[in-house]
């Protein structure tokens, strides 16, 4: 049987403690909306008696968010719980969640207070609440470095004294999944009435642990889970709710267990907390990272287009995240360059492709990004290719304030090696006299266009050239990262198809010309 497992959302009062994640009202109330568009069972939507600002956003999200239960944390305190009433009073789903520490450390340094005040405090508190409300969740603060026996004494006492749910936090993010379970387990069999509440749990990031040990703490009977979009909260944030869910999700067979959170929000969710807290979701983040579901090695790409079982687990469409993205670079195979350019509308032989290939791989190692239109402008370069009289072995060319233009090009005329330098007026035009010598052909440029491809420094550079010859104009393409082997390759392109227009016969003489 399938356990179901409450999603308590803590991202307006635990993610918020994020240094620099404050919000305002306004956001906060987007955030809960977007909250409850995906189901999670309650929203934690502040602590009222922290500030104004907090009061007001829970007083709203309580009156205008329809669906989960919207709950206020408050101190174990007279003052703390009346202000959480206040805010929350006139909701139609409501909860107080109070809470103080059973640590020794804690109450020792900072409570100054004995086990027993703690836990009359506790008790108190719960029953003032229970006043206002009948959902009432409490927290032991510092349970995992608490005293097994005293905490579970508190949490007896606290359930008997009305608390429905009882949360046990790891504060400061100090155990481990084994100690975790085991402990929550230890509840379950020490706590006499632990049958007439939840357990939660409530975990900080401080190890890297706090998903793994939330899980931990459900596969030992813990039936709600409180966490944050993105993992944002205090310090290394929280449990994030995405990998909570899509853990569960994903692995039921494991943990028996779900959620009723409709995953396909869950990137809009992250979308919209990263944009409101400025806190930006690193590309590897699981599940919401930009790299969650980019795929870039060959042999991944190659199994991936075979079957999406080789190397995804979760859908991306399942988390709202568009879809499967197969990335081109460096690492990548020669199916997935093909199946993109097929669905780019590009059918090229086999000869076309290889070269088209090879040229992606050296593009790769210079370009951080490869977009559809330097793939259209490699391999229509490639098929509009005539048979290669010229072809480019290297170029080296010198420019400056104080330097003569100079290129030297070395080329393969009829596969036969050919290399000089020559001057210009530029270093295209250096390098385009050196290559009318070279071949000895006589044409004129008559056009020469430049343009950028795609954005930024690094983009492809595509070269347009008239050439002109007895009578003949033909257009030629070159397209690279650096304009001067562009301008080399679109001339040359030119030339192919000057000389493979004059060796076939007059019929023909149409063939690569404008
Ligand atoms: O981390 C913590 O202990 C808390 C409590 C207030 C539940 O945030
Ligand atoms: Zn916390």
């Amino acid at each position: 049987m399938t356990r179901e497992i409450k999603i308590f959302d803590t991202t307006l009062r635990d993610g918020e403690q994020s240094p620099g994640a404050t919000m305002n009202i306004a956001e906060k109330l987007s955030i809960a909306r977007q909250l409850a568009r995906m189901g999670v069972d309650i929203i934690e939507a502040g602590f009222a008696y922290s500030s104004s600002g907090d009061f007001d956003a829970i007083r709203k999200i309580a009156l205008e968010v329809e669906g989960p239960t919207i709950c206020s944390l408050a101190r174990a305190k007279p003052d703390d719980i009346d202000s959480a009433w206040q805010a929350l009073k006139g909701g139609a789903n409501i909860r107080i969640h109070t809470f103080i520490s059973t640590s020794d450390i804690h109450l020792k340094h900072q409570f100054r207070m004995t086990r027993d005040e703690a836990l009359k405090r506790a008790v108190d508190m719960v029953e003032r609440a229970k006043g206002y409300v009948d959902d009432v969740e409490f927290s032991p603060m510092d349970a995992t470095r608490s005293e097994v026996n005293y905490l579970c004494e508190v949490l007896e006492a606290t359930i008997e004294a009305g608390a429905q749910t009882v949360n046990i936090p790891d504060t400061v993010g100090y155990t481990t999944p084994k100690e975790f379970g085991d402990l929550i387990s230890a509840i379950r069999k020490q706590v006499a009435n632990i049958d007439q509440a939840v357990i939660s749990v409530h975990c900080h990031n401080d190890l890297g642990l706090a998903v793994a040990n939330s899980l931990a703490a459900v596969y030992a009977g813990a039936g709600q889970v409180e966490c944050t979009i993105n993992g944002i909260g205090e310090r290394a944030g929280n449990a994030a709710l995405e990998e909570i869910v899509m853990s569960l999700r994903t692995r039921k067979d494991i943990f028996k267990a779900d959620t009723g959170i409709v995953t396909e929000e869950i990137t809009k969710a992250s979308r919209l907390v990263s944009k409101i807290t400025g806190m930006q979701v690193q590309p590897n983040k699981a599940i919401v990272g930009m790299n969650a579901f980019a795929h870039e090695s060959g042999i991944h790409q190659d199994g991936l287009l075979k079957e999406k079982l080789t190397y995804e687990i979760m859908m991306p469409e399942s988390v709202g995240a568009g879809k499967t993205s197969i990335v081109l670079g460096k690492h990548s195979g020669r199916h997935a360059f093909l199946t993109r350019l097929e669905a780019l509308g590009y059918h090229p032989n086999e000869a076309e492709l290889n070269k088209a290939f090879e040229r992606l791989k050296k593009l790769a190692d210079q370009k951080k990004e490869i977009f559809d239109e330097d793939l259209e402008a490699l391999i229509s370069e490639e098929m509009a290719r005539p048979i290669e009289r010229y072809r480019l072995v290297s170029i080296h060319s010198e420019s400056g304030s104080e330097l003569k233009p100079t290129a030297t090009i070395e080329l393969e005329i009829d596969g036969k090696g050919h290399k000089k330098t020559g001057h210009g007026d530029g270093v295209v035009d250096a390098a385009y006299k050196t290559i009318a010598s070279i071949t000895e052909t006589k044409s004129v440029l008559r056009e020469y266009l430049v343009k950028g491809i795609t954005g930024g420094t690094d983009a492809l550079g595509d070269v347009s050239v008239v050439l002109e010859e007895g009578g003949k104009r033909v257009k030629g393409h070159g397209a690279d990262t650096d304009i001067i082997i562009a301008s080399v390759h679109a001339y040359l392109n030119a030339l192919n198809k000057l000389a493979a227009s004059s060796a076939k016969g007059p019929e023909d003489q149409k063939v690569g010309l404008i």
